[in-house]
């Protein structure tokens, strides 16, 4: 028996106003009276105060789509994990593939965000993934364990406290959704590469992420090792993000 509760994350990425970022959790909130899954929306950093409010005594937990792999100082643009924790963020996104693409952030980059995240009393989305060549050659494995690796040397017997997410490049944003069988052999191989580093790793959530939709979430969830979701485009609507939400409340 799993002890692990669902999960369900909203990746807002780069979207959203005041005007729209009100209007969404309103019309969430305004129907979650059914939902018992975790739940949580990882938002824009300069819409944390705002959402900060929003979400004040709801269940849904505030989280933030990055953080700086410095305490503080002369980084320009950058934002602190203790800056996110002055804003009750529970969660941060570390190592999403948009940031290992476009930024460049290798894996120990991503480790170390992962460790000020979690000195911060703040859990870490940690994700990884293959693209399409990775996979098309056989490297899936190689490369997700390789992702992971770096993040579990970093952070030691701290390793239950993350959650980690496993998103295919090839299906986030282009409605090619990982088949339910091939997220869980993934989870299956990220779940024994923790269990070879914690006793706890039954404890952490591994979620899947990658087109998932209020269409394809249930068998997505109902795999053994597939503990919740990282949404993107579907959280962003309210009907989709709610329907997810009751699904894995289930
Ligand atoms: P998607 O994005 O659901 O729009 O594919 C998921 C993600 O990148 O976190």
């Amino acid at each position: 028996m799993t002890m692990r509760s669902k999960l369900m994350v909203g990746n807002w990425k780069m979207n959203g106003s005041l005007v729209a970022n009100a209007s969404l959790v309103n019309a969430i909130l305004d129907d979650i009276a059914t939902v018992n899954c975790r739940a949580a929306v990882c938002v824009p950093a300069v819409f944390l105060a705002q959402l900060q409010a929003l979400l004040a005594g709801s269940c849904i937990g505030l989280g933030a789509q990055d953080v700086s792999a410095h305490a503080s100082g002369a980084y320009t643009g950058e934002v602190s994990a203790d800056m996110l924790r002055d804003f009750a963020v529970r969660y941060c996104i570390v190592g999403h593939s948009e940031r290992r693409q476009y930024h460049a952030e290798s894996d120990a980059l991503v480790a170390i965000k992962a460790q000020r995240a979690l000195a911060a009393g703040i859990t870490p989305i940690v994700c990884v993934g293959e693209s399409l060549a990775e996979r098309d050659a056989g490297q899936t494995e190689h490369v997700v364990k390789r992702q992971l690796a770096a993040v579990i040397h970093a952070n030691g017997h701290c390793i239950s406290e993350i959650v980690v997410a496993y998103e295919p490049l090839w299906a986030i944003g282009t409605g090619l959704t990982a088949t339910p069988e091939q997220a869980q052999q993934v989870h299956a191989v990220l779940r024994a590469q923790l269990q070879a580093a914690s006793s706890h790793a039954d404890l952490i959530s591994i979620l899947y992420g990658g087109s998932m939709n209020a269409a394809n979430a249930a068998e997505l969830l109902a795999q053994p090792d597939v503990d919740g979701g990282l949404i993107g485009g579907a959280a962003l609507k309210a009907p989709d993000f709610l329907s997810m939400l009751k699904t894995a409340s289930r």
